[in-house]
């Protein structure tokens, strides 16, 4: 019986140990989370602390690639993003943002970060998005457009030109300049290219410009020592067989035209640009500078030289042996901020809605922008990813934005003229760098001007008040 009672007891304190055993390691096995958190949440506690004791705003925390809609006015916020930056939202309903969203996506860099820096896509396109980008392949009328278009008839009829061959930048060289960048001698690159928006018929602008502005050949700054400088005219085609006729002859006794086999049109301008950008790339690579602007423009060229020279020297990046500037991000003009596309039907600008919606990014106005070599080369990458839109000047921005490179705004690019309401000043033609519009009479008269100025304008400075919008 005794035994029989110890041999019971034993048992019971067994179980009871082994009951005990049970909860403890269920204990454990609940808790010991909770003990690895507590450090956590002193560190959370700790730095939320911090930051509320620092005055730190939440707008701050937010990553700085992060716009939100309505906060784009907001002087707070950077009007570009500092980084590369891709939307990932759809806007619905407008023909370009569809397109453009499918192709941001696909390249978005947080995504897929290796492809930041490559030209090719790596991810295919499903077949709905094919039918829609067409970049490239026959550059005939897209007639399938029209299904997915339903206000097209709406249209003006520039912009149903556009939108009907809109998947084609493939156009062929018909005229190439001669002698405009040697690969030879370093220092035979040119330190400025003139690529001048032209069209066939305006041969007395281009005459005014070789004679004036435009000089070939090396160019002394007034303070600095100036450097070589090169023109090319861009041109499509037009119907006028005179005036091509004699561009033929034009280019065969000045060397410096390039055109496309493309109507030269308004909208068709953006191809010029991606156009450019190719040829540059391929035949023009080392330029340290690059001005694109038109043909209606008057440049005080020597003092352009100086002031891409005192930026280079500012950032220390290039000696006067260097074929390329280091400036890789550099781009200035009259920069315009907050642009919304215009909606009525009359002006040249008109872009519908269900083609474009939202704000313009912030771009250089098209009519004069000097930008560096290297950052030349980046457009054209990137070109390759940003579908074609009908005004140059903001697509130039739309490339930008995805490169995060901020274009910097600079008082004496004149694209809009002078101020009216300003102060007549008589040394006023000696402040700027660039100023529209311009016939070849004011051209030859400004050369003269500006380039024997009179005792009093000789030590203007360039201009530093800003255009009032
Ligand atoms: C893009 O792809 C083509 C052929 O698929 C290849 O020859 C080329 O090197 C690629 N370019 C880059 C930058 O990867
Ligand atoms: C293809 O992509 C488009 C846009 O991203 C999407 O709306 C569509 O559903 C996709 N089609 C197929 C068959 O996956
Ligand atoms: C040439 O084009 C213009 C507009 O682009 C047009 O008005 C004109 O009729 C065309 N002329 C010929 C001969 O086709
Ligand atoms: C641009 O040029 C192409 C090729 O000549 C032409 O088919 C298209 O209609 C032009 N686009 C515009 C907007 O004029
Ligand atoms: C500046 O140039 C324009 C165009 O040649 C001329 O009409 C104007 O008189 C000039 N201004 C001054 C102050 O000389
Ligand atoms: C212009 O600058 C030069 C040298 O800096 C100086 O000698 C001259 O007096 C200045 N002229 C005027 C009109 O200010």
């Amino acid at each position: 019986m005794a035994k029989f009672k110890v041999r019971k007891f034993i048992t019971r304190n067994m179980c009871m140990a082994s009951r005990l055993c049970r909860y403890h390691r269920r204990f454990m096995f609940i808790c010991s989370p909770c003990f690895v958190l507590i450090p956590v949440y002193i560190y959370v506690s700790l730095a939320v602390t911090y930051t509320m004791k620092h005055g730190t705003s939440i707008t701050h925390l937010l990553p700085t690639r992060f716009i939100a809609t309505g906060l784009r006015l907001s002087k707070d916020l950077a009007p570009l993003p500092e980084k590369v930056f891709w939307r990932n939202e759809l806007d619905s309903g407008a023909l370009w943002n569809f397109i453009q969203h499918i192709e941001d996506r696909r390249n978005n860099p947080i995504l897929k970060p290796a492809l930041i820096d490559s030209v090719n896509h790596s991810s295919t396109p499903n077949d709905t998005e094919r039918s829609i980008w067409r970049s490239s392949g026959s550059c005939s009328p897209d007639y399938e457009i029209l299904n997915i278009m339903p206000d097209y008839e709406t249209f003006s009829t520039q912009m149903k030109d556009f939108v009907m061959s809109m998947h084609c930048r493939d156009y062929p060289l018909i005229l190439e300049p001669r002698d405009v960048c040697d690969h030879g001698p370093l220092a035979k690159t040119p330190m400025l290219l003139l690529a001048i928006k032209s069209q066939s018929a305006n041969f007395e602008n281009r005459e005014a410009i070789r004679q004036t502005w435009g000089r070939s050949g090396r160019v002394k700054g007034w303070e600095k020592e100036g450097g070589r400088v090169r023109r090319v005219f861009l041109l499509g085609t037009s119907n006028d067989s005179q005036s091509e006729n004699k561009l033929k002859l034009e280019s065969k006794i000045f060397g410096d035209i390039i055109q496309w086999d493309f109507t030269d049109t308004f909208f068709n301008l953006t191809l010029k640009d991606v156009l450019f950008w190719e040829w540059f790339s391929g035949r023009c690579p080392h330029a340290r500078f690059i001005f694109k602007g038109d043909d209606d423009v008057f440049v005080r060229t020597p003092a352009i030289l100086d002031y891409l020279q005192g930026e280079e020297e500012k950032t220390g990046t290039t000696t006067k042996r260097s074929t390329q500037s280091n400036m890789k991000q550099f781009v200035v003009g009259d920069v315009i901020r907050n642009a919304a596309p215009l909606r009525m039907k009359e002006t040249k600008y008109y872009v519908p809605k269900s083609f474009y919606k939202g704000l313009y990014p912030t771009y250089p106005g098209g009519g004069g922008v000097v930008y560096s070599g290297s950052l030349a080369h980046k457009l054209f990458e990137v070109s390759q990813r940003v579908h074609l839109f009908p005004i140059d000047d903001v697509y130039l921005g739309m490339c930008l934005q995805r490169l995060g490179v901020p274009p910097i705004n600079h008082p004496a690019f004149l694209t809009f003229g002078f101020p009216e309401d300003e102060p007549k000043d008589p040394c006023a033609n000696h402040t700027i760098l660039l100023v529209h519009k311009c016939s070849p009479t004011d051209m030859f008269q400004l050369w003269t001007e500006t380039s024997t100025p009179s005792p009093e304008c000789r030590n203007t400075t360039l201009r530093v008040k800003p255009r009032v919008p």
